[in-house]
């Protein structure tokens, strides 16, 4: 997974990234209204920050590199990007609020791996920090099978078209993203984006046992549940 369609992302997923954003800032208001750090575990092009008021400080890890590069041709001032896997970053710095936006968590293939996440946002997070994810759950199968099947979704710029996306599960935990996107000089090119969906409990199951406690539990379109936790070291 190289994300190297990042160059039209954000015509994807725009829209959608001003709701989460605005979501999250009611969150942060309600929860923790005094935060100014925030870690984006996955941040991708900075589309949540973008749509977020400058007085937060951002600390974003990503993998990909084309995704950063993206990020980079925002300019924020107020964003420090870091080249890293979300398994394994090491940041001695401590966050209010820690994220993991649109899918994230998905594209870890694991429980464990997942487990490894939580483990890692612990050591980042302040007392009564907040970790905000959302997550593609089992309930996601019912939205997408089997009607939805061969489902091309047509994202076109000014007439032109811009991208392709062709999604389908296969066996039943995985959501297979074909994304065909049109490159600079008109050939076709594809990537493959594997998700996993989880049953929510064994997420919720998983963050407990991390020592985190659940403050809100919100169910978005499509089976995707956004939850919203906290960690108190005692
Ligand atoms: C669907 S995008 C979401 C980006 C952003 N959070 C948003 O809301 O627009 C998923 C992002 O997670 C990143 N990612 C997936 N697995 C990762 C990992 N293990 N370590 C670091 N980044 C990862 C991908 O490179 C990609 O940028």
């Amino acid at each position: 997974m190289s994300y190297s369609f990042a160059s039209i992302y954000d015509k994807i997923y725009s829209l959608q990234a001003r709701r989460y954003a605005q979501l999250l800032y009611e969150i942060i208001e309600k929860y923790y209204p005094s935060t100014r750090y925030i870690l984006d575990l996955g941040c991708g092009t900075l589309l949540i920050e973008a749509n977020l008021p400058k007085k937060f400080k951002f600390v974003g890890i990503d993998a990909s590199s084309f995704m950063l590069k993206e990020a980079k041709k925002k300019k924020l001032k107020n964003v420090v990007l870091i080249k890293s896997d979300i398994r394994k970053f090491k940041l001695r710095k401590s966050f209010d609020v820690v994220i993991s936006l649109n899918d994230t968590i998905n594209h870890l293939l694991s429980l464990r791996e997942i487990r490894k996440v939580f483990k890692n946002v612990k050591k980042v997070l302040k007392s009564n920090g907040l970790f905000v994810f959302d997550i593609n759950t089992e309930e996601s199968l019912r939205y997408y099978l089997p009607k939805k099947l061969s489902n091309w979704i047509v994202f076109s710029d000014e007439g032109r078209k811009e991208v392709l996306v062709y999604r389908k599960f296969k066996e039943r935990k995985f959501l297979i993203w074909e994304i065909y996107y049109f490159t600079n000089n008109g050939t076709i090119k594809k990537e493959i984006i594997r998700e996993r969906v989880y049953n929510i409990k064994e997420i919720k199951h998983t963050l407990l046992r991390e020592g985190f406690n659940i403050l809100e539990e919100l169910l978005l379109k499509k089976g995707k549940v956004l939850i919203v936790s906290v960690f108190k070291l005692n």
